[in-house]
């Protein structure tokens, strides 16, 4: 008979290992997700302050843009020496970009280089790139082909499920990008269309997990250590991606890494307080002062979302016209709780 401890312990047995991808070890298989306007140098230190993250990334970069930015004062590409392993996302349409967007990211020292499939937006859409590259597959094909030619870095790509409930179509797609020399897939479990409130669908990736051997990422929808569980046996997949989750709650990776995986990481008291300050200080330290505003309205959005009255949090930062005035009213916040 199985004693809980037993029973714990082969849960834990049975649960996806490291992923080994061209000599790159993502240990635990918990992945950053690119996020724009949050997934920065900021808040990627204070995740991997807590522990439990085996990828970090980049939001999405525009590989037209990346040649002439400046990875010192670039918000998108600010980087401190700890942060690694970490990929960095390309968005394009064409090959044409493509090239020299990846000599950048290996004088940038990234460590995996991730395409940008799955990106809904209308703005990124109009020009061809994102989820509308699932419905230019020739075009898809192309890039991949090019970036797989110009590095020998890992080459990863995240997707949607598509445009249409359409299994044999997504499946054609992904044994398109393994076949071209992808490593590794992610697979945010939704539509083209659909919102983020709608349930993710993790039984899909089960599906596009029978017709390829690369590993594939679940990404979609995990806020707890629960729906990590719920969504590795619904998926069945080698590890998991953490986006509005982990922003949420930056000590989220520490808490799957530890529950589980496994992972022996030292459980760290949780201030939010001092989570908050924390970012504050990087951002001021490290970003040009046109970008603190913004980026502290941005994380606020879902960092709030751990009060009960967290809109009051929100709205008061929302409205704030310096990080000053911010940091000033989210501290009479807090203490008022
Ligand atoms: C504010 C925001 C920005 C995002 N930007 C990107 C991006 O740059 N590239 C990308 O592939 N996905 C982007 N996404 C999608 C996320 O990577 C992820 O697929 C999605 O949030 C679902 O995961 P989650 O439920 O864990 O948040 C973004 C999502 C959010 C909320």
């Amino acid at each position: 008979m199985l004693t809980d401890t037993t029973k714990a312990e082969s849960d834990i047995q049975t649960r996806p290992q490291a992923i080994k991808i061209r000599g790159l070890l993502i240990d635990p298989p918990l992945l950053l997700a690119p996020m724009a306007g949050l997934t920065h140098s900021a808040l990627r230190r204070i995740m991997i302050d807590f522990g439990g993250v085996g990828l970090l990334s980049t939001e999405m970069l525009s590989a037209k843009r990346l040649p002439t930015e400046n990875p010192r004062i670039s918000p998108y590409l600010i980087r401190a020496e700890r942060e690694n392993p970490l990929s960095y996302q390309i968005l394009t349409s064409t090959d044409k970009e493509i090239g020299r967007a990846i000599d950048k990211l290996h004088a940038f020292k990234a460590d995996a280089i991730d395409l940008n499939m799955g990106c809904p937006s209308p703005a990124v859409n109009r020009f061809g790139a994102g989820a509308m590259l699932m419905e230019r597959p020739d075009e898809a094909r192309s890039i991949v082909a090019e970036a797989r030619r110009r590095t020998a870095l890992p080459l990863t790509a995240k997707i949607r499920l598509g445009s249409e409930d359409d299994s044999a179509k997504l499946k054609a797609f992904c044994s398109m990008l393994e076949g071209e020399g992808v490593d590794m897939l992610t697979v945010h479990a939704r539509f083209k269309h659909e919102p983020f409130a709608r349930n993710p669908r993790w039984s899909y990736i089960a599906d596009i997990k029978e017709g390829i051997k690369i590993p594939v990422i679940a990404n979609g929808g995990i806020f707890s250590a629960e729906d990590a569980e719920r969504c590795l046996s619904v998926s069945g997949a080698d590890g998991l991606m953490l986006g509005r989750g982990a922003t949420i709650k930056p000590w989220l990776f520490a808490e799957i890494a530890r529950g589980v995986f496994g992972s022996d990481i030292k459980e760290r008291v949780v201030s939010l307080p001092d989570i908050y300050a924390a970012f504050i200080e990087a951002l001021v330290t490290d970003y040009r002062p046109i970008y603190h505003l913004g980026r502290l309205k941005e994380f606020t959005h879902y960092f709030a979302r751990n009060y009960k009255f967290g809109h009051t949090l929100a709205t008061r930062v929302q409205s704030s016209s310096s990080v000053e005035e911010a940091r000033e009213r989210a501290m009479t916040f807090f203490e008022s709780i």
